[in-house]
């Protein structure tokens, strides 16, 4: 076993006895001669004054003898004669089960202090998506501990789901709270392109300090744009790493958004035309490769995946988060008008929608939900009607029924991020949505019978 790992090392830093040299450096690209390279190819260039100075590149573009190399880190130092050489194992990283608990870059290298990690075994970073047909249906309820989330936008085991927001509005906070109280056994968490100053601030205040069942791997904005974006794929590799061992794994991603903006980086520098808001072609192409590869896989574990994508000024019409949305199996919106209102988590159950919940519930519980979701439509519609006291109670029954039970809906979408609720209770919750109400015969149309109970702190 041991030989083995040895042998798997070896092979991975295998570099081979020819090499070629650096011939031109500009700012974002190095182009080097002298070696027969394939597009996606590593290379690894090593300074000719200072052997430690060395990096490793992707082969983006090959015109006559030349290649066009997208480097990893910082390009200071090297010089025109460097040398290149041609990494034989391609784009792998080493995982094992040693990453649990950690804080690694997207090399799989620690970033916690906390010493080496051994590799057991090298995953390829770009693999194809799960094939269609062994993509095993969606049948099981993945609880997050979120009562919005839960009572009224499911999520299935192996379902591929967006957060929607623009800056500020609460997704870190959502994201910690899914994984802190979601029950998955392993959870990878990728935070791409965040501010360096975030990372320990999101592990302290929204993981709760709390990581033995977590990996987070982190590639902040300092970092080349190769880096960012191969970083969402080695994260993804790690999820697939204990998919394949048959375990359910929670995959959450902040954010696609700059992830496609390292693509935009890549494929501006190389000559792509922009479209829309400057992204090229490129990147439209890239996100199905990422998020195609989660989900479920007949005969292997589950990855369930969770991405945010940042949408600019609230515009949903963002090319990013369209692209995503038709990608991804449903969506929470999170709105920033709700955050005005003190509407904590801020999501927009109108706007959000969970392709696969009507799979995976109970009838009971699609008939509460549906329900629940009219009276605060209808409640939303009719709202400056009510706020200016033009509404005559009695004109409409429903709208009666809804004005009763306001205070129970609004206080069933607030929740504080230290707060975890058991899935079954929060149905229990939902389903008084439908009898812990006699219709008031009072004026005081905000009362509301509706008690909660004890969230189950973890
Ligand atoms: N459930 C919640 N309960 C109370 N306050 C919350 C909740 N969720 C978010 N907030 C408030 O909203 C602020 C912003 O949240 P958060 O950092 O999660 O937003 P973000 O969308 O990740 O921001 P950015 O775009 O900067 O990454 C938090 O500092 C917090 O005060
Ligand atoms: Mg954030």
């Amino acid at each position: 076993m041991e030989l083995n790992k040895l042998r798997q090392k070896l092979k991975n830093e295998n570099l081979n006895s020819i090499f070629g040299e650096i011939t031109k450096i500009s700012a974002t690209s190095i182009e080097i001669k002298g070696l027969k390279t394939g597009i996606g190819d590593i290379i690894k260039l090593i300074s000719n004054e200072n052997e430690h100075l060395q990096t490793l590149a992707m082969v983006v573009e090959i015109k006559d003898k030349f290649s066009y190399l997208s480097p990893f880190s910082f390009i200071e130092g090297f010089k025109i004669g460097d040398r290149a050489f041609l990494s034989d194992a391609g784009m792998q990283i080493g995982v094992s089960d040693e990453l649990l608990g950690r804080v690694v870059d997207p090399f799989m290298r620690p970033k916690d202090g906390k010493g080496a990690i051994e590799a057991s075994k090298f995953m390829p970073i770009m693999r194809a998506p799960i094939d269609a047909m062994k993509r095993g249906l969606i049948e099981e309820v993945f609880p997050v501990g979120v009562k919005t989330i839960d009572a009224l936008l499911t999520c299935g085991v192996g379902q591929k789901l967006g957060i929607f927001a623009g800056s500020g509005v609460g997704k870190s906070t959502l994201m910690g709270m899914i994984v802190k109280n979601s029950k998955a056994p392993i959870k990878v968490v990728a935070l791409i392109g965040e501010r360096g100053r975030e990372i320990p601030e999101f592990i302290q205040k929204n993981l709760g300090g709390k990581l033995d069942d977590t990996v987070i791997i982190v590639a902040t904005s300092d970092d080349s744009a190769l880096m960012r974006k191969y970083g969402a794929f080695c994260a993804m590799s790690v999820a697939e790493y204990f998919k394949e061992q048959g375990k359910d794994v929670l995959f959450i991603m902040d954010s696609v958004t700059r992830f496609a903006m390292a693509q935009r980086e890549i494929g501006l520098a190389l000559g792509e035309p922009p479209t829309t808001k400057g992204y090229p072609p490129s990147v439209l192409s890239l996100l199905p490769q990422l998020m195609e590869r989660a989900g479920k896989e007949e005969g292997k574990g589950t990855i369930t995946a969770f991405f945010t994508v940042l949408v600019d000024g609230d515009d949903m019409s963002d090319p990013i988060a369209d692209q995503s949305r038709s990608i991804l199996d449903g969506h929470i919106v999170l709105s920033r008008e709700l955050t005005d209102f003190g509407i904590y988590p801020p999501i927009n159950i109108q706007n959000s929608a969970s392709r696969v919940m009507g799979d995976i519930i109970t009838n009971e519980h699609k008939l509460l939900a549906r329900k629940f979701k009219r009276l605060n439509s209808l409640l939303k519609e009719n709202e400056v009607l009510l706020r200016i006291g033009a509404y005559q109670k009695g004109s409409d029954k429903e709208l009666d029924e809804a004005i009763a039970k306001k205070d129970f809906m609004q206080k069933f979408l607030g929740q504080n991020p230290e707060e975890s609720f058991e899935f079954n209770d929060t149905i229990e919750l939902l389903k008084q949505i439908d009898t812990s109400i006699a219709m008031p015969n009072n004026q005081n149309l905000g009362s509301s019978n509706a008690t909660l109970p004890n969230p189950n702190q973890k």
